[in-house]
């Protein structure tokens, strides 16, 4: 049976492709060899961050290219990298309080609440209001919030005040992790044998075997209850 086959625009240029493919797939089948924005093709990484536009419609959608099946009559651009604004501090150092946010982040505070940021999220989360919980120093609630973050960016291409939400919300995740979620005493103890070197044989012994063993291992390993 021949295949169905619908038109898409990719950054202007006309391709029919076949309509089963996601956006990644149907680049790759228009002659794309794809080097940027490409990662783990599974709606992880968040490398592959696409807005498109469906011809006679005027809302501008945004989506991950790996995960979105194509259709006809879709504009599509990707945006293989957003340069969020990426502070360096110490988590050693840092206050566990808002006072790191106005000193590290402080455009959080100038958010105007149009909500573009929400409306835009390829993970559907409500990244306005993980944004308002980091604004007043509730990180639990914002780690929790954007707990599903890609770190795609694509909030942020949209945020009228340039805040670089995913920043923001890894670093609450951060101060969550060290200073506020309880302790997790066996992965404290595994750390420590990690760093005694008492995997080292095993790491290299993996290293030496080829994709489809690793691969079986991985699929056949006893997971903890
Ligand atoms: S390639 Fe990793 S999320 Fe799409």
């Amino acid at each position: 049976m021949m295949e169905k086959m619908v038109n898409i625009f990719l950054f202007g240029k006309r391709y029919e492709v076949p309509e089963n493919l996601t956006i990644m797939t149907a680049m790759e089948y228009a002659g794309y060899q794809l080097v940027r924005g490409c990662g783990c093709r599974n709606g992880f990484c968040g490398a592959c961050a696409t807005i498109y536009r469906i011809k006679g419609d005027n809302e501008l959608k945004a989506c991950l290219a790996c995960q979105t099946t194509v259709q006809d009559n879709m504009y599509i651009a990707t945006l293989p990298f957003f340069p969020l604004v990426k502070q360096v501090y110490d988590i050693n150092e840092i206050p566990v309080n808002e006072s790191v946010m106005m000193q590290l982040y402080p455009e959080i505070y100038a958010c105007v609440g149009c909500n573009a940021c929400t409306k835009s999220c390829t993970q559907g989360l409500n990244v306005m209001q993980y944004i308002a919980y980091a604004q007043r120093g509730d990180f639990e609630k914002c780690a929790e919030e954007s707990f599903d973050c890609v770190m795609c960016g694509v909030c942020s291409s949209r945020c009228p005040a340039g805040i670089s939400h995913p920043q923001v919300a890894m670093l609450a995740r951060r101060i969550n992790g060290k200073y506020l979620a309880p302790g997790c005493g066996h992965l404290e103890d595994r750390v420590k044998e990690i760093r005694n070197g008492d995997f080292n044989d095993l790491i290299e012994a993996l290293m030496q075997k080829p994709v489809e063993e690793l691969k079986e291992l991985y699929n056949t390993r006893e997971i903890e209850k």
